[in-house]
């Protein structure tokens, strides 16, 4: 899929004010820092439509970019950011809960995983409250420019033995690196075949 326009449309904390049209969308989450932002900018190719950052904490709404005029890319703040204080850090949790209990047009979220670190226990938990809710989600492991092949592939392999541990079927995912645009076109043509799945069986997405 060829993304042809990106669009910034509404930043907030209210899920009930997100964008009211029927578009499906897509949620990018993860730890702060582990290069949501970036990834969107990539797809897009645009340099700055998502506000990055080196410095952990930048992104601190749901922000909705509209692609090709027909669906949404999803930007969400990290998690696990230590130096936010505890007030924050549960408004933070509330109004993320509320957008993925109550957003009836998220189709698929999209974990987004270091693949340097060693599985962290928060994005497990994460994993595992998204199962509870029955919200589908792949995984993207994110910086595959920090690694040689051999160690992606190490790691990958590493991950999967841990999500083993509560995970009958593990989930669908994606190398990436924003700065080698590696990961592109199988992730937009995924959301690409998502889509059109969606207009065939469910014509409120059409
Ligand atoms: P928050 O909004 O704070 O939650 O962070 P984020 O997940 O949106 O991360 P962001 O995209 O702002 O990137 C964080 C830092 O990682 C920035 O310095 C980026 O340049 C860097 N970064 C992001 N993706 C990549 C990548 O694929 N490769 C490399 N080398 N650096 C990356
Ligand atoms: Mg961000």
């Amino acid at each position: 899929m060829h993304i042809k326009t990106a669009t910034f449309v509404v930043s907030n904390q209210d899920v009930s004010k997100c964008p009211e049209n029927n578009f499906p969308e897509y949620a990018f989450i993860g730890r702060s820092n582990v290069g949501k932002s970036s990834l969107i900018n990539m797809l897009t190719n645009q340099k700055k439509l998502a506000k990055t950052s080196g410095r952990p904490g930048k992104t601190q709404l749901i922000n909705h970019f509209l692609i090709n005029e027909q669906w949404y890319l999803v930007d969400l703040p990290g998690y696990g950011y230590a130096r936010v204080s505890k007030s924050s850090k549960k408004t933070f949790q509330k109004f993320i809960t509320s957008y993925f209990r109550q957003r009836k047009q998220l189709v698929s979220a999209f974990v987004l995983i270091d693949i340097r670190h060693e599985p962290q226990q928060i994005d497990l938990n994460f994993m595992q409250w998204l199962g509870e809710q029955q919200i589908p989600f792949s995984i993207i492991f994110t910086k595959s420019d920090k690694l040689k092949p051999k160690a992606i592939e190490r790691n990958i392999v590493h991950y999967q033995s841990i999500l083993k541990k509560n995970w009958e079927e593990l989930p669908h995912y994606f190398i990436t690196s924003s700065t080698k645009f590696e990961g592109k076109e199988e992730l937009l043509n995924y959301i690409d075949s998502i889509n059109s799945s969606l207009k065939n069986v469910n014509p409120q997405f059409d």
